[in-house]
């Protein structure tokens, strides 16, 4: 399917004619990895126009390469192939993650210059913030009377979530944000969520969502679809610490950092006594992560990088992965420069993409308030 602008949109309302078939799914999650000849891939290949991807990106930091390798790189390659593409960006998640919020329309733009930067299309892709789509949450309130508090209770992203906040008061949205989380994804009827394995819990819940909704208030005719979520195969790159690689722990390497700074940045890199380089990811993670980013780059097995480094040492595999990582990203680097200079078109872009998911979402919520009978006054 060619991507462009009016058809889409068409296209996408008809997609969500509550009338229209919705895009079957298993009743059991499958764990779908995105890069490995799958089913979904396949599929996808044979008919885009039967899927439908929403996911997003908490707008607390630059999006780094991490990001890039595992799924960004991926949502560009879905849409190339003709699928729906919907980015949320989820502002009001980030209430339960940070203190004070004025960084937020920066990095609010920040990851709209991202996205366009790798190459997502912002006449085919809807980009949009939950804060400009209120009908999108209104969903919360019905969808809140589906789940239990023992069940939000237990959600263990959740749970370790509340542990790394040291002690501080749970809110009731951070017990509650995986169902709001089910409202990015349901309103607009998606039903493949391209995510990290942290997020399979909340897939798992907005599956239950959909299935409790479509007895409760559709039975014979389901109106939610059952989303399925879409692991990447990229291997999970470390941050340059050897922890969990993070937007906001200073341990990556940021799509937007310069040559100059990614240098630095991979130079400082933890790597270990041993000088002869090997690829043993798990008894040398720093050392195999450092040579999983050069053969991303590279597009060839990380081992063979490392026999050919052999006895020259950790500096020479830095100097490797600055090299071709540099080289990499400069076409990026170019275009996330020249947008991030354009502020009103970033705005522009966000703006459609806000009106474009209100047109869907209020349709939605028609529908919702049609089976749930509360729709009084025609
Ligand atoms: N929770 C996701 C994260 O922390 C972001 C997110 C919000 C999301 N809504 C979503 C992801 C819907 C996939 C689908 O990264």
């Amino acid at each position: 399917m060619p991507p462009g602008g009016a058809t889409r949109e068409s296209e996408l309302m008809t997609a969500i004619d509550p009338t229209l078939a919705i895009p079957s799914g298993s009743a059991k999650p499958k764990e779908v990895f995105a890069d490995a000849p799958t089913d979904v891939d396949e599929a996808v290949r044979q008919d885009p126009s039967a899927f439908r991807i929403l996911t997003g990106d908490r707008p607390t930091g630059p999006l780094h390469i991490g990001h890039l390798f595992g799924t960004l790189e991926n949502r560009v390659r879905l849409q190339q192939l003709g699928v729906e593409l919907l980015l949320v960006i989820p502002d009001y998640q980030t209430i339960t993650d940070r203190d004070s919020p004025a960084s937020l329309p920066e990095d609010v733009e920040g990851l709209v210059a991202d996205y366009l930067a790798v190459g997502i299309d912002p006449a085919c892709a809807v980009i949009f913030t939950h804060s400009h789509v209120p009908e999108l949450n209104q969903l919360m309130l019905p969808f809140l009377s589906l789940v239990t508090v023992a069940e939000l209770a237990r959600n263990p992203t959740v749970k370790e979530e509340i542990a790394a906040s040291k002690g501080t008061a749970t809110s009731g949205l951070m017990l509650t944000y995986p169902v709001h989380q089910a409202a990015d994804i349901l309103f607009c009827r998606a039903n493949l969520v391209p995510v990290g394995k942290d997020q399979l819990p909340h897939i798992e819940l907005a599956r239950t969502i959909a299935r409790r909704f479509n007895d409760h208030y559709s039975p014979g005719q389901p109106f939610f679809p059952q989303p399925q979520p879409l692991l990447s195969a990229a291997p999970l790159l470390l941050g340059l610490d050897g922890r969990k690689m993070g937007k906001s722990r200073g341990n990556s390497i940021p799509i937007a950092a310069d040559p100059d700074q990614t240098a630095q940045l991979i130079r400082a890199a933890k790597t270990d006594r041993h000088r002869h380089i090997s690829y043993d990811p798990q008894h040398r993670p720093e050392i195999s992560n450092l040579l999983d980013i050069a053969a991303l780059c590279q597009q060839r097995p990380a081992a063979d990088i490392a026999e050919e480094i052999g006895d020259h040492g950790a500096a020479t595999l830095k100097t490797i992965v600055t090299d071709t990582l540099n080289q990499r990203m400069a076409p990026i680097r170019a275009r996330r420069a020249e947008l991030i200079k354009d502020r009103s078109h970033l705005r522009t872009v966000l703006h459609h993409g806000n009106e474009r998911a209100r047109t869907i979402a209020s349709a939605t919520l028609t529908a919702v308030h049609q089976h749930m009978h509360t729709q009084y006054l025609g």
